[in-house]
C-alpha cells in the first residue's frame, strides 16, 4: 500500500466551526500558515455561510485573502449556496465544496432544506463554477449514520453521491459526522459508492466519536480510497450533530502512514506545534493520541 495518499487538513474549518471560544481572524490566518508551514498542501480555511448558523466562520473571506499567497496550496472553503458563491468569489476562492446529507433530518438541520432542494441550490453554484474556472468538492454527510435517523443504507449515499458526480464536483468526500461508522461498514460503502463514481476521486471524511476513524481508513485504503480528510489535533464537529467529536486527527493520520511507508510531506514537530498554539487558544489540550504523546515526550525532556 506504499503509494501516495492525498491529506485534506479541515482544522481551520470543520475544527474552529463548532469551537465556543472566538479565534480571531489574525489567530485563523496563522493556524493556516502553520498548517502549510508543517507541509500540508490543502487546507480547509473557512465558510461562506449564514452568520447566524455558524458565528465561528464570520471573517472567512478575510482568512481567504490573508493566506492566498500560497501558490502551491489549495484552500479549499465552504459554500452553501450562490450567496456564499458570490461571496467566495470577491474573496478570490479557487476551490469551493458544497455538502449535502445522505440523510433528510440531517440535510434539514444543518442547511435548512431538503436533499433534493440543496442539489437545486448547488446546481447554479456548479454552472457557475464552471463557468469561472472554479473546482468544486462535494460533501455527503451522515454517510454511516445519522444522529436523528440513525442508520444510512450505502444506497442513500450513492443516490447522492451520484447526482453531486453528474454535477461536475470533482471529488465527493463521504463524511462519518458522528463518527458511529466501522470498518467492514465503511468498506462496504466505498465498495458501493466506487461503483458510480471512480474510487480516486472519493474522500473518507471521518469523525472520530467511537475511535473508529483510523481504522475506517485504513479499511478504506484497503479498498484503494487515497484522499483521506483529517483536522490536526482532532479539532472538529457540526453544531447540527449532537454528540459527536472531532475529526479523525491528522498528527494521528500522518503517524499511520509514515509507519506504513507512506510518505506524507508532513514535518510532525511543527505539525504539533501548530495544534498546541490552536489548543492553546480554545483552552482544550489536543485530543490527538499522537500529538498528546509527543507532548509528553517534550516535556519529559526526551
Ligand atoms: P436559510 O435560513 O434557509 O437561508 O439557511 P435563507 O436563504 O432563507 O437566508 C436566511 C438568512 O441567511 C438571510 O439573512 C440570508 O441573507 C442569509 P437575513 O435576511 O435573515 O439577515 N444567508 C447567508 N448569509 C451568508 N452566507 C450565505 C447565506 N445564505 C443565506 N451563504 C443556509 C440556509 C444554508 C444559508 C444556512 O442553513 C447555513 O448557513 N447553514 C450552514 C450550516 C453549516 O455550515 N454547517 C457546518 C458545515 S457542514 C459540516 O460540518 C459537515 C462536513 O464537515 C462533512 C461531515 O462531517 O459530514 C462538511
Ligand atoms: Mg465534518
Amino acid at each position: 500500500m506504499s503509494d501516495r495518499v492525498y491529506i485534506v487538513e479541515v482544522g481551520p474549518r470543520d475544527g474552529l466551526q463548532n469551537e465556543k471560544t472566538p479565534i480571531s481572524v489574525a489567530d485563523r490566518i496563522a493556524f493556516v500558515e502553520a498548517l502549510i508551514g508543517a507541509g500540508l498542501h490543502t487546507v480547509e480555511v473557512g465558510a461562506f455561510v449564514s452568520p447566524k448558523a455558524i458565528p465561528q466562520m464570520v471573517g472567512s473571506a478575510e482568512v481567504l485573502r490573508g493566506v492566498s499567497h500560497h501558490v502551491n496550496c489549495e484552500l479549499p472553503v465552504l459554500v452553501p449556496n450562490e450567496k456564499g458563491y458570490e461571496a467566495s468569489q470577491a474573496a478570490g476562492a479557487k476551490l469551493i465544496a458544497v455538502f449535502a446529507a445522505a440523510s433528510e433530518s440531517f440535510s434539514r438541520a444543518n442547511i435548512n432544506c431538503s436533499i433534493a432542494e440543496s442539489i437545486d441550490r448547488f446546481k447554479p453554484v456548479l454552472a457557475r463554477a464552471k463557468a469561472d474556472g472554479v473546482r468544486v468538492r462535494g460533501y455527503i454527510s451522515t454517510v454511516l449514520g445519522c444522529p436523528y435517523e440513525g442508520e444510512i443504507k450505502p444506497q442513500a449515499v450513492v443516490d447522492v453521491a451520484k447526482v453531486l458526480w453528474e454535477l461536475g464536483c470533482y471529488e465527493i468526500s463521504l463524511g462519518d459526522t458522528i463518527g458511529v461508522g466501522t470498518p467492514l461498514k465503511a468498506r462496504h460503502l466505498l465498495r458501493a459508492v466506487a461503483g458510480h463514481v471512480p474510487m480516486p476521486k472519493l474522500a473518507m471524511h471521518f469523525h472520530d466519536t467511537y475511535g473508529q476513524a483510523l481504522a475506517n481508513l485504513y479499511a478504506g485504503m484497503e479498498e484503494g480510497c487515497r484522499v483521506i480528510d483529517s483536522a490536526a489535533g482532532g479539532l472538529g464537529g457540526c453544531p447540527y450533530a449532537p454528540g459527536a467529536t472531532g475529526n479523525v486527527a491528522t498528527e494521528d493520520v500522518v503517524y499511520m502512514l509514515e509507519g506504513m511507508g507512506i510518505a506524507t510531506g508532513v514535518d510532525m514537530p511543527k505539525l504539533v506545534t501548530a495544534t498546541n498554539v490552536v489548543s492553546g487558544l480554545i483552552g482544550r489540550p489536543p485530543v490527538s493520541r499522537v500529538a498528546a504523546a509527543l507532548n509528553a515526550k517534550m516535556r519529559a525532556g526526551k
